[in-house]
C-alpha cells in the first residue's frame, strides 16, 4: 500500500526534522519524508538531510521576484512528489496564499510555547522575560499569520529554574514526542 508522503520545512539545526525520520522509520510513524525545503543555505538540518538520505533543496527566497514566485517553485515540487502533508520544523518564514490553496490543512507547525502565548521566533526567552513557570509546545494548523491557525496538540512543563539551555533541551524533547503525535492524527485523518 502506498506510504504517505510527508514534506518537512526547516531553516535551522532540524531536532525536529530528524525525530520526524526517526519515528518513520522505527514505525512510530506510518509515513516516509520525501522532501525537506530549507530556506537558509548553510542551515545544520541540511546535513542531517544527508545523513539521511531524505531529498532537500536550499533556496534563498529573497532571489525571486515575489513570495508567490517562489511558494508556486516550492508547491510544484511538493505535486511533482506526490506529498500529502507538509510539516513546518522550525521554518522562520510566513506561508502565504499559493501554499497554502494547494495544501489547504495538509500543512501544520510546531511552536515552543503555549499557544497564543508568544508567538515569533523568540518564545522561548520571551517567556522567560516574561516570567513564566508553565512553558509548553502546541502544534497547530498553519494559517496566512504567525505562528497562527487551528490548535492541533499541547504539552505542558513546569520549570522554575533559571538554565535557558536546560529548558531549551526540555522543551525540544516535548516538541520531538508532540509532533509524533499530531503527524499520526494527520495522517489517520483524525483531525
Ligand atoms: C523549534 O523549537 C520549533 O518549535 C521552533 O524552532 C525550533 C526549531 O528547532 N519554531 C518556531 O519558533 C516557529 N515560530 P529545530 O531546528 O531543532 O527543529
Amino acid at each position: 500500500m502506498r506510504k504517505t508522503r510527508l514534506a518537512v520545512f526547516a531553516s535551522g539545526s532540524g531536532s525536529n526534522y530528524e525525530a520526524i525520520v526517526e519515528a518513520c522509520r522505527d514505525g512510530r510513524i506510518d509515513a516516509e519524508v520525501v522532501l525537506l525545503v530549507c530556506d537558509k543555505p548553510g542551515a545544520k538540518v541540511l546535513e542531517r538531510a544527508k545523513r539521511y538520505g531524505t531529498e532537500s533543496f536550499a533556496f534563498t527566497p529573497k532571489e525571486f521576484e515575489s513570495r508567490e514566485a517562489y511558494e508556486s517553485v516550492i508547491a510544484d515540487m511538493l505535486d511533482e512528489r506526490e506529498v500529502d502533508f507538509v510539516c513546518l520544523a522550525g521554518y522562520m518564514r510566513i506561508v502565504g496564499k499559493v501554499l497554502l490553496s494547494r495544501y489547504e490543512q495538509r500543512i501544520v507547525n510546531i511552536h515552543p510555547s503555549l499557544l497564543p502565548s508568544f508567538k515569533g521566533a523568540h518564545a522561548i526567552q520571551d517567556a522567560v522575560d516574561y516570567g513564566v513557570k508553565i512553558f509548553g509546545v502546541t502544534t497547530h494548523f498553519v494559517d496566512e499569520t504567525l505562528d497562527g491557525g487551528r490548535i492541533i496538540d499541547q504539552g505542558a512543563i513546569v520549570y522554575e529554574g533559571s538554565d535557558i539551555e536546560e529548558l531549551t533541551n526540555l522543551i525540544h524533547n516535548i516538541e520531538h514526542k508532540l509532533y509524533v503525535k499530531t503527524i499520526n492524527k494527520l495522517i489517520s485523518n483524525k483531525l
